[in-house]
């Protein structure tokens, strides 16, 4: 499985010879002006709630690329009437995809479209592929459900919003690790904007004292599994 970070939330996931996105918000991001999002390839893109900052791209690569959204059926829903096909879930479902199992858990947040219609219940995803499984929290407070995650899935990789204001913060994310069972964390959804400006080598630090590690990417970084 080969990760690579688009920017805040957005990341593209190659595994079992398919192509994932994930929440992509790349034309609104003067930080990611490197990345193209009319060469994107994507088979999938999985949305893990409604907020522009998570969905801005959605219409324009899937309409290009024809790839399938796979979110809550609200948003699935959403995205049908314009004429994108789609894979409706929701809270505590799983289906197996051609790369791998997906499972939509429970994400503390909100979730509406910029024109403030419902955008159903965040969530977060479980991949399960063949070989390495992960977990990629969405927009999400510290919240127990997390501890659900490794009765069922033992991870390789968790992927945990560290900005704080709108999401967990760097002391929560270190808890999440606990109740998900994975020290090894990549962390996202920082540094965009003012409110989730953070410091990352204290972040990386405060990881390290309690014996995890914290993975920042640059935008256009990859990592492998
Ligand atoms: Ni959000
Ligand atoms: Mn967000």
């Amino acid at each position: 499985m080969k990760i690579t970070f688009l920017g805040h939330a957005s990341l593209h996931i190659e595994i079992e010879n398919k192509t994932l996105l994930v929440d992509p918000f790349i034309s609104g991001n003067p930080k990611a002006s490197a990345i193209n999002i009319e060469t994107l390839q994507a088979d999938y893109i999985l949305i893990t709630h409604a907020h522009q900052d998570h969905v801005l791209d959605v219409e324009a690569i899937a309409k290009r690329t024809g790839a399938k959204v796979v979110s809550n059926y609200e948003i699935v829903t959403h995205y049908n009437t314009l004429g994108i096909e789609g894979h409706p879930m929701n809270h505590g479902g799983s289906w197996q995809f051609d790369f791998g199992t997906v499972k939509y858990v429970n994400a503390i947040h909100t979730s509406s479209f910029a024109d403030n219609s419902y955008g159903g219940q965040p969530g977060g995803f479980v991949i399960e592929g063949k070989e390495h499984s992960i977990y990629i929290a969405g927009d999400t407070a510290l919240t127990y459900d997390m501890k659900l995650i490794p009765l069922r899935t033992k991870l390789d990789l968790a992927i945990l919003p560290i900005g704080d204001n709108f999401t967990m913060g760097v002391e929560d994310a270190i808890l999440a690790s606990n109740f998900v069972e994975c020290d090894r964390i990549l962390g996202y959804h920082f540094d965009t904007f003012g409110y989730i400006e953070i410091d990352t080598t204290a972040a990386k630090q405060k990881f390290s004292e309690n014996n995890k590690e914290l993975l920042l990417l640059e935008i256009g970084e990859h990592l492998e599994l």
